[in-house]
């Protein structure tokens, strides 16, 4: 069974930890009017995310699934929750559809351009072309306007059974992650370009796709990783 906590006003982590990975798979549930459920975890944990998500509305509720990027972890059991709450569509952008859920996805993508939100209700997710940040061309940031909730994918990624949310150091986890997996991220400028656009969010909570959840310090974490990223990226392997 997920854990399931509230990390921000409405939005909700749905987690479950694989032992053999030492890695969470975090789902997001925000809970409006329009819920929308940002990764939808891999086919094989459909069940177990959706009797996570029941334990904060009836799934049937569903109408908005988003993500960052199509990978396994992020949007795997999409077709399964497309098809089991019959009013829920896909919302990504013009070119996320174009490179993938148009053909993918059972139901038709809505779009936003880059930058472009979607209304929930009290909540709004805006979405922001991200390529290849944290990684894969189709890559978007979402940022949920009211509580200044950047859902940040694979960037500050941890390794490890870790707290819901915490206001202490992830920026050491999620770089020791990057220093044993070098590859996970590309770092380049359009990294760096990215990371600056995001911190002029200054988001007050990051949900990261694994490992904890951060706030208190949230944007200092960003900049923190950053300049762990450069040092990286000026560090011969
Ligand atoms: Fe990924
Ligand atoms: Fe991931």
């Amino acid at each position: 069974m997920p854990e399931v906590d509230e990390i921000a006003d409405g939005v909700y982590r749905i987690a479950t930890f694989v032992e053999d990975d030492d890695l969470s798979l975090n789902q997001f549930l925000i809970l409006d009017d329009e819920p929308l459920l940002f990764h939808t975890g891999p086919r094989a944990m459909f069940r177990e995310t959706l009797d996570g998500i029941a334990r904060v509305l009836d799934p049937e509720r569903l109408r908005w699934v988003s993500w960052s990027h199509f990978e396994a972890d992020e949007t795997g059991a999409l077709n399964e929750f497309l098809e089991f709450a019959p009013h829920a569509l896909p919302v990504h952008t013009e070119f996320g559809a174009a490179l993938n859920a148009d053909d993918f996805a059972v139901k038709p993508t809505r779009t936003v351009p880059d930058g472009g939100a979607v209304d929930l209700g009290r909540h709004r997710l805006r979405l922001l072309a991200t390529p290849h940040v944290p990684h894969c061309w189709d890559a978007v940031m979402a940022f949920e306007t009211t509580t200044a909730t950047l859902f940040t994918s694979d960037l500050l990624a941890q390794l490890g059974h870790r707290p819901p949310v915490t206001d202490s150091d992830v920026v050491e986890p999620a770089l020791s992650l990057m220093r044993a997996f070098p590859d996970v991220i590309p770092i380049g400028g359009h990294t760096f370009a990215a990371l600056d656009r995001l911190v002029a969010l200054e988001p007050a909570t990051l949900a990261i796709h694994h490992g904890g959840a951060c706030n208190g310090h949230a944007t200092r974490a960003l900049v923190d990783f950053g300049t762990g990223l450069r040092d990286m990226a000026g560090t011969p392997r």
